[in-house]
């Protein structure tokens, strides 16, 4: 249940309406463009992000899952006005329109003219292409890696700050997040082993072959929402989340293994981009990172550190185009924190969740509170009810 906003995630307000022009161009005659929906989302930009965000559901690229799709194809064949950022995949833009949005601190329309993402009246955008060059030029030249990204230099500002802060007072003495120790005493087997008997062993997680879940939802903006959540194994997935405001209205996400959709009050369904569908995967998971081993590439222990007061052990692993960092509170072998990096060609997306309250049913234990964690949004899950292995129809794996 926690992410089903991917869609208030990280697209916030822009996605809303990379996701109208795709959506509109994909499903008119071809040769015809429309902008309707973009106009309209647009508009209320300056209603402020909270209503944008959360209408921001019909999203944007084609999942790399669906393979009929346009997701796959160099970006210059489905966008109308790509120059710098030719070859990289079509379901890429949206994502990385977010992370430039994000690393800048400004919306869609401080580089983009209203209702036409395509077009080159805004000199932002212009600045934003020769920076794009720049950018690219720095890695190969220097790092032969994307390492030095938009973030690096824009920390959340148009134009960046060149005078070191007076505000960072003994800059002398700040002590950066040195805080992880190494830890020789275990091993991330060893971690993983006991995370798997804490939550109550194999034989009784195998048991679990359906959940469904009701939770309530408190929103960073100060609204609230109810969620229902339907789970099947190995990784089937719905959620719907009803929005304590009427104008948010219920949005429903969808996964069956293979395809996820999603759709937004009376807005036409979609599918998530690449990097929503991460946090998509990780939500439909019934344990939390339970099997990394199965799925996940260089796994290791990077050792000790504190969140808060307590003490943690720290593994990171890696799957696709993503890495992560899993947190396993010392004392009770539980997953407390998992922190997760998406990598784009142009830098990377993270997001967040941190686990807590865990509960035994059924011989299980599950995180009855869960807080996500995105660029733009937060938002904490609260189960109220909870059952495991309760019938629950093949169907709302597949549609709205
Ligand atoms: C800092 C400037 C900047 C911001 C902010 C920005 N973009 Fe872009 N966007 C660009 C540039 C530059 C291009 C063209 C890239 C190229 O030439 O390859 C582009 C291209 C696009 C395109 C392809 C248009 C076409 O048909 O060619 C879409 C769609 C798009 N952006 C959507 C968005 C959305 C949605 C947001 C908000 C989340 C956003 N952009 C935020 C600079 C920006
Ligand atoms: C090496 C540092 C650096 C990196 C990396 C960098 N920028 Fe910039 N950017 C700057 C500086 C410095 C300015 C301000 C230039 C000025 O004041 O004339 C700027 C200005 C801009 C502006 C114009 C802002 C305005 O107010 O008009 C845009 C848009 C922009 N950058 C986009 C980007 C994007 C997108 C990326 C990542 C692809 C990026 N920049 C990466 C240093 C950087």
């Amino acid at each position: 249940m926690k992410s089903r906003r991917i869609w208030y995630a990280y697209l916030a307000l822009g996605v809303t309406l990379i996701t109208g022009c795709l959506y509109a161009e994909r499903n008119l005659p071809a040769g015809r463009h429309s902008h309707a929906g973009i106009a309209a989302d647009a508009s209320v930009e300056g209603a402020g992000t909270t209503w944008l965000r959360h209408a921001s559901f019909a999203l944007a690229d084609p999942a790399p899952t669906d393979t009929t799709d346009r997701g796959s194809m160099p970006a210059e064949k489905v966008y109308r006005n790509i120059q710098t950022l030719r070859g990289m995949s079509a379901s890429e833009v949206s994502a990385t329109m977010t992370f430039i949005s994000a690393s800048l601190g400004v919306h869609c329309g401080f580089c983009h003219a209203q209702g036409d993402f395509a077009s080159d009246d805004k000199p932002a955008k212009k600045t934003a292409r020769s920076m794009i060059l720049m950018t690219e030029d720095i890695n190969a030249k220097n790092f032969g890696t994307t390492t030095v990204t938009c973030y690096s230099c824009h920390r959340g500002n148009p134009v960046p700050v060149a005078v070191p802060s007076l505000a960072q007072g003994d800059w002398g003495r700040l002590d950066v997040s040195m805080e992880l120790k190494k830890d020789s005493t275990t091993t991330a087997e060893a971690v993983l082993d006991r995370y798997t008997r804490e939550l109550g062993g194999e034989a009784a997680m195998g048991k679990i072959r359906t959940r469904t879940i009701k939770a309530s939802e408190s929103q960073a903006g100060g609204t609230t929402a109810t969620v229902e959540v339907f789970q099947k194994l190995p990784n089937k997935f719905r959620s719907v989340t009803t929005s304590s405001d009427a104008r948010r209205g219920t949005g429903i996400m969808w996964y069956d293994g293979t395809t996820a959709g999603m759709v937004f009050g009376n807005r036409p369904p979609n599918v998530p981009n690449n990097a929503e569908l991460e946090q998509l995967l990780r939500e439909a998971e019934f344990f939390p990172a339970s099997d990394i081993r199965k799925s996940y590439t260089g796994i290791r222990l990077l050792g000790r550190e504190h969140i808060g007061d307590r003490n943690v052990l720290v593994i990171e692993a890696k799957r696709n185009k993503s890495s992560e960092r899993l947190y396993f509170d010392a004392a009770t072998g539980l997953l407390v924190r998992r922190y997760v990096e998406f990598h784009m060609t142009l830098g990377s997306i993270p997001f967040s969740v941190e686990y807590s309250d865990y509960r035994t049913v059924d011989g299980v234990k599950v995180p009855y509170t869960a807080k996500w964690s995105t660029l733009r949004d937060s938002w904490t899950d609260t189960i109220t009810e909870l059952h495991n292995n309760a019938p629950v129809d093949d169907a709302l794996f597949t549609r709205q």
